[in-house]
């Protein structure tokens, strides 16, 4: 029996798409348990692109994909994205979901607008959504075919309305259509798998730096974002879990606000940028880049668990004469490698230290990868006391080498 969790080291990003599309080959059931379609990916499969923000898409190879109770759901943007599915895809969607409501956007925006330092949001409504919940004024995708439906929005739209944000009344009739087929119950499905013996991969959304307490807070997203969040968000006994795979590019990138001590300016940031085409998925936003940030990536493989580490973008780099490693912060004259609090506030006093590898210029040579990208990875293992197991070097399938 099996079932282990893909999340990202980082503020999202790091290429989870392509590592879950590629590992989720051994599974029989892929499982979201946080966010929403504030997350995004795209795939290309079989010659089709598929963009996704909530479908696991394991789905697409015959996997079971499970829509977790700590999701938020759009239904609207879900109906998109099934769209592009054939429908005969196996999808559980929880009854223990919330809806994101479409005035969720606005109060998103109208949060974003009250704000002096702004945390720079998808606006897709997902803060206001875990907010509801948390208030106890949410709508649970049962609740879409429970009596006290009427009555529920009522409530919501008083409380909407106290804080002078539009009320835009949601089509529930057709959201109840979209659902309707796949509503279930992802504790039950998800123990009933792993009882059988099925191999279960959860897929995290974002990043550990984006979780909303061990993150940058408060520049991060609203839900629990990796080891954390398995059994706060399907129900699944974290006890269970056995590999930790945690997804890092071989650089870092941020999208929002928020401190980032690695960051890089300029011609080096723009060449990153273009290369790596890192313009988000879900917004279209440029994202700012940096170097890899090795106490950074220490702490969120020590706070995921993580045992295995999959490498992405490496071939983003090529060409460069020197690629920098954070290996220390250094604040008020002291150097901190480790245990760093990755609070705000502290984070924004740090001077990063750098040290300089040898660039590397084609990722193999004859089937072997090249020597200075090896050190690089070396030295990415020893400072963060994981395993990388998985290098990509590129979006396809092929483009992964297997260290093992
Ligand atoms: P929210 O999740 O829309 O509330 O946004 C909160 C913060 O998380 C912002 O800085 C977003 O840019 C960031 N964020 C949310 N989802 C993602 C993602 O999938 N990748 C990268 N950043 C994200």
């Amino acid at each position: 029996m099996s079932a282990d969790l893909v999340c990202g080291l980082q503020w999202g990003d790091e290429g989870k798409g392509k590592a879950v599309d590629y590992i989720s080959k051994n599974y029989d059931v892929v499982a979201r348990f946080n966010g929403g379609d504030n997350a995004g990916h795209t795939v290309v499969h079989q010659g089709s692109t598929y963009k996704f923000h909530v479908i696991p898409s394991g789905v697409l190879r015959g996997c079971l994909g499970v829509i977790g109770s700590g999701v938020v759901l759009n239904p609207s943007s879900l109906e998109e994205e099934l769209r592009q599915l054939s429908g005969d895809e196996k999808i559980v969607i929880s009854k223990r979901a919330h809806l994101i409501l479409p005035s969720y956007k606005l109060l998103d925006q109208k949060l974003e607008s009250l704000k002096g330092d702004k945390v720079g949001t998808t606006g897709r409504g997902i803060g206001p959504a875990y907010a509801f919940k948390a208030f106890r004024f949410g709508v649970r995708v049962g609740d879409l075919f429970q009596d006290g439906l009427e009555e529920k929005l009522s409530e919501i739209r008083r409380l909407v309305e106290s804080l002078n944000v539009e009320w835009i009344q949601p089509d529930v009739n057709h959201w109840k259509e979209v659902l309707a087929p796949y509503v279930g119950d992802d504790y039950k499905v998800l123990h009933e798998a792993y009882l059988e013996g099925r191999r279960i991969l959860f897929e995290a959304a974002q990043g550990v730096l984006l979780d909303l307490d061990f993150g940058t807070y408060p520049f991060v997203t609203s839900s629990y974002t990796f080891t954390n969040g398995v059994h706060a968000g399907s129900g699944f006994n974290a006890k269970e879990l056995g590999d930790i795979i945690g997804v890092s590019k071989a650089y870092t990138t941020r999208v929002g606000n928020g401190a980032f001590p690695s960051e890089v300016f300029g011609e080096t940031a723009d060449h990153i940028r273009e290369q790596g085409a890192e313009f988000g998925t879900t917004t279209g936003r440029p994202r700012r880049v940096g170097w890899l940030d090795l106490v950074a990536l220490r702490y969120a493989v020590r706070i995921s668990g993580c045992n295995k580490v999959f490498l992405t973008k490496v071939d983003v780099l090529s060409g460069l004469d020197k690629v920098g490693l954070i290996t220390s912060y250094e604040v008020d004259g002291q150097r901190y490698s480790d245990w760093f609090d990755f609070s705000q506030g502290a984070l924004e006093l740090v001077k990063p230290v750098v040290e300089w590898c040898d660039g590397w210029g084609s990722v193999l040579n004859e089937g072997k990868l090249n020597a200075n990208l090896l050190a690089f990875m070396e030295a990415v293992e020893g400072a963060v006391g994981a395993k990388i197991q998985w290098v990509s070097y590129g979006p396809s399938d092929h483009e992964t080498l297997c260290m093992l």
